[in-house]
């Protein structure tokens, strides 16, 4: 099959999707490809770079496939082969008209805006990906701005105070706000109504603020919408918070709503001149009263109000090598054969979940599908993505605990006394990992990986001492043991060296 990557012709739009390195990919799943003329060139990727990576420069609308980052607009779609595949952001949650166009047209829409919040999607999630740039950019926007740096200093010249930076909101693009204000040195304070991110937001260096009041998640993994009382007891910490900060991060979003509104009129008027807000949430209306969605205000009172929607589009490269990406994990599981053939499974939950038009039949809405940490309750006709599990109660834990000591004891006392003190050692060693590991935040669970590797070692090292001096069955125990330590040992350290080299530059 033909993959047509056609340029954006949004005035704005900076991204393309796809770059010389994911067609590279897409070739590698069987497809030819074709590029619309200087597609790439306002993310700094020329026509000869496609070239290079094995495309053609051509005609993308008679392509079967089709990949852009906006859906493309009336008369660009009109263009479209008859029974073409289109993938793109295409918003079916919010432009109505739209999807109802699309339906009307002998197309498959596929919208890269709709994939469902479930762990095996992650790797398709264009909205993470383009949040997290966001959040990023968020923060240097907010440094252009800002009058003084971000970190505090003493100097000669006398003591620079660290900008006081307060975020609102800490999912995805929340959060790369806060790790990108705290490497700059600011001091950062976050919100948020779902009390589950409180760990996240203190591991990426912020205080979490506390109101006493929480919300809840929905489903779909999406913050649930706030009561009245709740936003009442809310809006005087934000009040507090907004006038204590240098800058104003806001990120906070209900599917399917309009933006709340946090951060009222009176609010802005008594944060300190010089003062930036930079409302992520403009598109969706903003959170703060006073955003103008793709502008950049300043008040009387000299507080700047930034309420750009294209905040991920202004790191174009970058922007469109996610985008890229995360398309081509969605082709790559659409082409179970790796032949340059696109199956459309709706027994996928992720592509039934995606799919807006079929053929030309609007398949929208799909069934919807709960993440793990959502409510157990599935309604009927829902398609179950992950078990849920409820965590175990204090009580349930001594249970286990205590049948399990029980059991141990249980052993030793029937055990032949040279295997009594070996068991001993095994139940203290239990007792010891359970309460270190049970205190090791979910964050480091990775690198703890390092020393259970150790461990391994001293298996191995014990069942090679074993192997030699005993029965055929003592031997064979052994062998097995050296081969699972060795698989542990091998598998750790590649997981470990994997994650590291996340941290290592170029
Ligand atoms: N595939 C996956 O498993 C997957 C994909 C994307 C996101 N997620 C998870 O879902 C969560 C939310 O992601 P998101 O960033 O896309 O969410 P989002 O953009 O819908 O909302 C941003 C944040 O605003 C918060 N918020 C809503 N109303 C608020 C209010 N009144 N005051 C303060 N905060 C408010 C929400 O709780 C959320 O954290 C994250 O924890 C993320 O890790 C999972």
């Amino acid at each position: 099959m033909l993959i047509g990557i056609l340029r954006e012709t949004a005035p704005r739009e900076t991204r393309v999707a796809a770059t010389p390195r994911t067609i590279g990919q897409l070739r590698g799943l069987g497809y030819d490809v074709v590029v619309e003329a200087g597609a790439g060139m306002r993310s700094g990727f020329p026509d000869d770079a496609y070239e290079e990576a094995g495309a053609r420069i051509g005609d993308a609308c008679a392509a079967d496939v089709v990949l852009a980052v906006n859906a493309p607009p009336a008369e660009r779609l009109s263009a479209l082969r008859p029974g073409a595949t289109l993938i793109g952001l295409v918003d079916p949650r919010g432009d109505r008209a739209r999807v109802a166009d699309l339906a009307k047209r002998h197309l498959t829409v596929l919208a890269m805006d709709a994939v469902p919040r479930i762990s095996r999607a992650q790797s398709m999630d264009v909205l993470s990906s383009m949040a997290n740039l966001a959040g990023y950019r968020a923060v240097i926007e907010a440094a252009h701005e800002f009058g003084r740096p971000f970190t505090g200093q003493v100097t000669a010249a006398g003591k620079i105070p660290p900008a006081r930076v307060f975020v609102v909101g800490a999912g995805v693009a929340g959060l790369a706000a806060i790790g990108a204000a705290s490497a700059l040195g600011a001091v950062v304070r976050a919100f948020d109504v779902r009390p589950e991110v409180a760990e996240q937001v203190r591991s990426m260096g912020a205080e979490f603020v506390t109101v006493g009041l929480t919300g809840a998640s929905t489903a779909d993994g999406y913050a649930a919408e706030m009561t009245a009382a709740q936003e009442r007891a809310t809006a005087a910490m934000y009040d507090e918070e907004a006038r204590n900060a240098d800058i104003v991060i806001t990120t906070a979003l209900v599917p399917g709503r309009p933006a709340p509104k946090l951060i009222g009129a009176r609010t802005v008027a008594a944060m300190a001149r010089g003062s930036v807000i930079v409302d992520l949430a403009a598109a969706n209306g903003g959170n703060c009263g006073l955003t103008v969605p793709g502008e950049r205000t300043t008040t009387e009172s000299g507080v700047t109000v930034l309420g750009y929607t294209d905040l991920a589009a202004r790191l174009p490269a970058q922007a469109s090598q996610l985008y890229g990406t995360n398309v081509v994990n969605l082709v790559r599981l659409m082409t179970p054969g790796a032949d340059g053939r696109l199956v459309v499974d709706f027994d996928d939950v992720v592509i039934r979940s995606m799919t807006v038009v079929r053929d030309g039949e609007l398949t929208w809405p799909p069934p919807p599908v709960p993440v793990s940490a959502a409510s157990p309750a599935a309604a009927p006709g829902t398609v179950q993505a992950a078990e849920p599990r409820a965590p175990l109660t204090p009580a349930a834990r001594l249970g286990i605990v205590a049948a399990a000591a029980v059991v141990v004891f249980g052993l030793i006392a029937i055990a032949p006394e040279r295997l009594q003190q070996h068991l001993v050692v095994f139940a203290l060693a239990v007792v010891v990992g359970f309460a270190v590991i049970g205190n090791v935040a979910h964050a480091l669970h990775t690198p703890l990986m390092s020393v259970t590797n150790a461990i391994s070692g001293i298996i191995v090292v014990g069942a090679l001492l074993q192997a030699g001096g005993g029965s055929a069955v003592t031997t064979a125990l052994s062998a097995v043991a050296v081969l699972v330590a060795g698989l542990d040992i091998a598998g750790g350290f590649a997981v470990t060296r994997r994650m590291l080299a996340m941290f290592t530059r170029g």
